[in-house]
């Protein structure tokens, strides 16, 4: 599909760097496309999007998105097929995220012909980056700060939209241990939890690096209010099977509305697994692993696909989660999502987006 297209200037790199690409070793982030797109919003005028080669941008060190944090970025992937044909997922979602994010921190709304049609002749550029492989993918990073050179605070005027793109495999290299944080908060009502703003990672790197000092890899929210119910992961959704049903957090504005999380959502449904919805006690959880009702705890996001807990830290105490096998939920939850995205199955649902 090609979405109504505002002409983009492109300027083609001389040599492309595609010979540092080893795709049996990628280490998330690490390593960046020959092609990047800036798009400029003036006075709430986009500008003529561009194509240039990656590499660094200039700044004024009045920057306001630098002062204030007017920064939001939305995480997406695109696959090959067996084909050699490059496939985005549910792009359209990410776009309406994204704007969603920029309401809620006061910033231009970007226009999809720039964030689609920008994605897709940035893939036709560098579709050769997309690596195939279990786990591989090329892992897509649209962002928008505030661009102007001002130290009132206020609303910037100006904009810069960029997308960025790298090549990706596994975020995880084991199964992630998590702490229930009950000390520090993610967002409370009426904040911007369910924003993808930079502020929101940023804030969170302090408690993650306290519990990464006791062995545990990442965190899981609990909510502002009494630290009794969960949030969200680190980097991801949080799901729990319990008693053979998918259990999940229900939405609000202190959770990030995960498009990997309502895709699975769907999937559980279409393969006949029951979802709940609903606020997810610690206390149920943690009792639920004691009792053997809960037999899979996993994070789920665009970077870390569906990823497994292998134990849940709470009040001092690891509670240990069964090992994964090919008939866990979240296994299957993994491979048919794995299946749609680079086409070994039909895509039922509407979902893949062929550039
Ligand atoms: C994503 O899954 O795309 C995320 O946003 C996580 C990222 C911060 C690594």
């Amino acid at each position: 599909m090609i979405a109504e297209q505002t002409a983009i200037k492109i300027t083609h790199v001389k040599e492309s760097r595609i010979n540092q690409l080893d795709p049996q070793n990628i280490v998330f982030g690490s390593l960046f496309t020959d092609h990047m797109l800036i798009a400029d919003c003036v006075n709430g005028i986009w500008q003529t999007p561009e194509i240039i080669p990656f590499g660094e941008i200039g700044f004024n060190p009045a920057l306001a998105s630098l002062h204030y944090g007017q920064s939001i970025f939305e995480g997406m992937k695109a696959f090959k097929d067996d084909e050699g044909g490059v496939r985005m997922f549910r792009p359209l979602e990410n776009f309406k995220r994204f704007n969603i994010s920029a309401e809620r921190m006061c910033m231009a709304q970007v226009p999809e012909d720039i964030f689609i049609g920008g994605l897709e002749e940035l893939l036709r550029l560098d579709a050769a980056w997309v690596p195939q492989g279990e786990d591989n993918s090329l892992y897509l990073r649209p962002f928008m700060f505030a661009s102007d050179v001002y130290l009132g605070v206020r609303p910037s005027l100006n904009y810069r939209f960029m997308i960025i793109m790298s090549p990706a495999g596994k975020y995880y290299s084991g199964a992630p241990k998590v702490k229930v944080e009950t000390e520090f908060i993610r967002a409370a009502e009426g904040g911007v939890g369910y924003a993808k703003c930079a502020g929101n990672y940023a804030a969170s790197l302090y408690p993650a690096k306290l519990a990464q000092q006791q062995g545990y890899t990442q965190l899981l929210w609990t909510d502002a209010k009494e630290h009794k119910y969960f949030e969200e992961s680190g980097t991801m959704n949080a799901f729990f099977v319990k008693d053979g049903k998918l259990i999940t957090p229900a939405t609000s504005s202190t959770i990030l509305k995960g498009i990997t999380r309502d895709t699975l959502i769907q999937i559980a449904g279409s393969l006949g697994i029951v979802v709940e919805e609903r606020k997810v006690s610690v206390v149920e959880i943690i009792e639920g692993i004691k009792d053997g009702s809960v037999t899979e705890a996993f994070g789920a996001g665009t970077a870390v696909v569906v990823s497994p807990f292998s134990a849940i830290g709470f009040e001092g105490t690891d509670y240990q989660l069964p090992e994964i096998t090919t008939d866990s939920i979240s296994s299957k939850l993994k491979n048919a999502l794995n299946d749609i995205r680079t086409g070994k199955v039909e895509d039922s649902f509407g979902w893949v987006w062929k550039v």
